[in-house]
């Protein structure tokens, strides 16, 4: 029988601001979820990336499966209930319906499911990211599959060295999904020449081509496309598989060093590097710097493993520091050029009212 993991994540309120949510909130999404172990799900696994709760499901049910997107609106209902109760900073925040018909998918949760049949090891990682967008994985997800300089099995194992398909989503096109499929290393100049521009292309799904298995799914969601108006950073979220035919779980990680300027920070407004934190990490400095965690499992007869923290460990502490100067010379030019972003992807109006107000004060 094929498994399915779906990760669905939400923010659906924090303590003292875009921070962290409570531990009470947690566990009511979790009281929620618990209810349906053996039944709908096999397995499950919640955890919190700065404000945002992500739910890991595994089931057998196949990916968009409206039960199961029911269950995680509902248990967001849930936590959402008790954020109120609790008084917590944005509330219900990525629930941008009052209800769900069956597939939350374009409400406000983010959402990365995959299907497959288990191997006799199934190792893989679970990304969630906090104040970016999408396009922050792209990179990455980029020189994870497609450079040996990272990816050193491209060179070194005969079936990774075949290459990967990857699927590029155009999120500026909301009518439908606009989809395009380019395989690495034929197409890698076109694949790159998409991916640079992070606001708008966005990697959703990566093939093997040696065996055409599917070896990562990310959510795409832009909640201001969705909301038609600022509603806060998308928070994205990615599931890769490890090992075998796909990258080590280590050259998966490897492109996490650089620490790469994505858009997000403060206001959802800003550039920031990306930071490796631990898992549960809160908040802190200019609401920041964006962050992202990796939990490792491995995944047999639909149940999980403990999870395992990768970025909890002494290297990583070395990229932090990095990353924290990274941000601070960003941070050293405020408002100036690319420490903010342009206008189209400020999540705030203010600007826009500022320049309207300025244009009838010109003279020519
Ligand atoms: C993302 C995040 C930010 C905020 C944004 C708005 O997790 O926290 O995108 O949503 O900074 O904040 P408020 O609601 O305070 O205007
Ligand atoms: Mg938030
Ligand atoms: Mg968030």
């Amino acid at each position: 029988m094929k498994t399915t993991l779906s990760v669905i994540k939400a923010d659906i309120g924090s303590i003292a601001g875009h921070i962290k949510p409570s531990r009470a909130l947690i566990d009511s999404v979790k009281e929620c979820i618990d209810r349906q172990l053996g039944k709908l799900i096999t397995d499950f696994y919640i955890g919190s990336t700065g404000d945002d709760v992500a739910i890991l499901f595994c089931h057998n049910h196949g990916t968009g499966y409206g039960e199961l997107h029911q269950l995680a609106w509902d248990a967001f209902i849930c936590g959402t209930e008790k954020a109120k109760e609790q008084g917590l900073y944005g509330a219900g925040q990525d629930l941008l319906a009052d209800a769900c018909s069956g597939n939350v998918r374009g409400l406000g949760p983010a959402v990365a499911e995959m299907e497959f049949e288990e191997r006799e090891a199934e190792p893989f990682l679970l990304f969630t990211a906090d104040k970016t967008d999408p396009g922050a994985y792209n990179l990455p997800l980029y020189l994870g599959f497609a450079d040996p300089m990272h990816c050193s099995g491209l060179i070194l194992s005969p079936k990774i060295g075949r290459g990967f398909r990857f699927v590029i989503l155009d999120v500026a096109f909301t009518e439908e999904d606009r989809v395009i499929e380019l395989d690495a290393p034929e197409e890698l100049y076109d694949i790159a020449a998409l991916l640079r521009d992070n606001e708008r292309f966005v990697v959703s799904a990566i093939y093997s081509r040696a065996t055409g298995n599917q070896a990562a799914a990310a959510s795409t969601t832009r909640l201001h496309n969705i909301a038609g108006k600022y509603t806060g950073k998308d928070d994205p979220v990615l599931l890769v598989r490890c090992q075998g035919d796909f990258p080590a779980t280590g050259e998966i990680l490897s492109p996490y060093s650089i620490g790469h300027y994505v858009a997000g920070f403060m206001r959802g407004s800003h550039t920031g590097p990306l930071m490796p934190v631990k898992m549960g990490g809160a908040i802190s400095y200019f609401d920041g710097p964006p962050i992202v965690s990796a939990v490792g499992f491995c995944v047999h007869n639909g149940k999980l493993t403990e999870p395992v923290d990768c970025f909890d460990h002494p290297y990583w502490d070395f990229v932090r520091e990095k990353v924290a100067r990274k941000s601070y010379d960003m941070r050293e030019q405020g408002f100036s050029g690319p420490a903010m972003l342009p206008y189209a992807e400020l999540e705030y109006g203010g600007i826009v009212s500022i320049m309207d107000k300025l244009e009838k004060k010109f003279s020519r």
